[in-house]
């Protein structure tokens, strides 16, 4: 069983990704921090504790993470793809109560689970670069981290160059890639590809009966229609941060390197990820490790026994 914190910024992939850790057999999910990315971190919080609740597992603590960019830069949003409050169609019930856990108490929440809790963050980098500031020697003993961010000689999907997660706060991205003992990082090269279609998307509706099973539908076709209007080549939707927690528990079956990493801080460039190619070689001393490339019959496969579970 794998225990996992996972820091979010739901948006429709988050969500999905909330849904899919939950449904999970293998998955203890032990606790959410949500921020600012694809919406406020206001309404991601909410979103959270909506797809929580559904479950009955308003147990789970949510953290109110950042609010905004180290650079102290306000974030933009992003309505056309993820809805206007982050999932898709679904508007979170106006009178849902909530418990939210302040930010530090994600101090003695980690040092209770230090032994074996695995971090996951599929938003922009800011809470946990800022945890990384404020409780170094902790976070430091976390055994794996990983990331849903970057495009290594890709195009970008937020500007020609760079992935949203990573561009939103690169700074922050950048202190986790040097505080951090591992990081497993799920760029766009491998998330791009975790395309799920109308067709796999209505055949989980059809099959599922759990507390999801409508909102992986309305939000699967809000999702696939923003998707057709960027680019309708891609016949479907790309399913970034449920690939990261995917990778996590399939890592031997998936294909990636060992390399250092960095990411671009300049305006032009913002965001920017690269790694030394010239040699096919693992460097065994780096703290980074890439996915490159996966098998998507597998992943399909995976995400409708999932999903469909009970
Ligand atoms: C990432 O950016 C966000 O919009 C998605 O939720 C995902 O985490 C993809 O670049
Ligand atoms: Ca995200």
């Amino acid at each position: 069983m794998h225990k996992i914190l996972l820091f979010c910024d739901p948006g429709i992939d988050d969500s999905l990704a909330i849904i899919y850790a939950l449904l999970h057999p293998d998955i203890n999910l032990v606790g959410v921090v949500t921020s600012y990315g694809n919406v406020s971190a206001e309404q991601s919080t909410s979103n959270a504790a909506y797809l929580l609740s559904l479950a009955g597992r308003s147990d789970i603590p949510i953290f109110y993470g950042a609010n905004f960019a180290l650079s102290g830069e306000l974030a933009t949003y992003y309505p056309e793809i993820h809805g206007e409050d982050g999932i898709g169609p679904i508007v979170t019930p106006s009178d849902l109560k909530y418990n939210v856990t302040p930010f530090c108490e994600l101090f003695p929440f980690i040092e209770e689970h230090i032994d074996d809790i695995k971090i996951v963050d599929t938003g922009r980098s800011t809470s946990l670069a800022m945890a990384f500031n404020f409780f170094n020697g902790l976070l430091k003993q976390v055994k794996e981290i990983y990331l849903m961010g970057g495009a290594f000689f890709v195009p970008g999907n937020v500007t020609p160059l760079a992935e949203a997660n990573f561009h939103g706060d690169p700074l922050a991205t950048k202190i986790v890639l040097e505080h951090a003992q591992k990081v497993y990082i799920t760029p766009l090269n491998v998330t791009n590809r975790a395309v799920i279609n109308s067709q796999i998307a209505e055949h989980v509706s059809q099959k599922a009966r759990n507390p999801y099973t409508k909102i992986i539908l309305d939000t699967s076709r809000y999702y696939i229609s923003a998707y057709n209007k960027l680019n309708p080549r891609i016949g479907g939707a790309a399913r970034h941060d449920l690939f990261t927690l995917y990778y996590l528990l399939n890592k031997e079956q998936i294909d990636s390197v060992q390399k250092r990493v960095w990411v671009e801080l300049n305006a032009g460039s913002k965001g920017l990820t690269h790694m030394d190619f010239r040699s096919p070689e693992n460097d065994s001393t780096s703290p980074h490790i890439v996915a490159l490339d996966f098998d998507y019959e597998r992943f399909i496969v995976d995400f409708i026994n999932v999903m469909t579970r009970p």
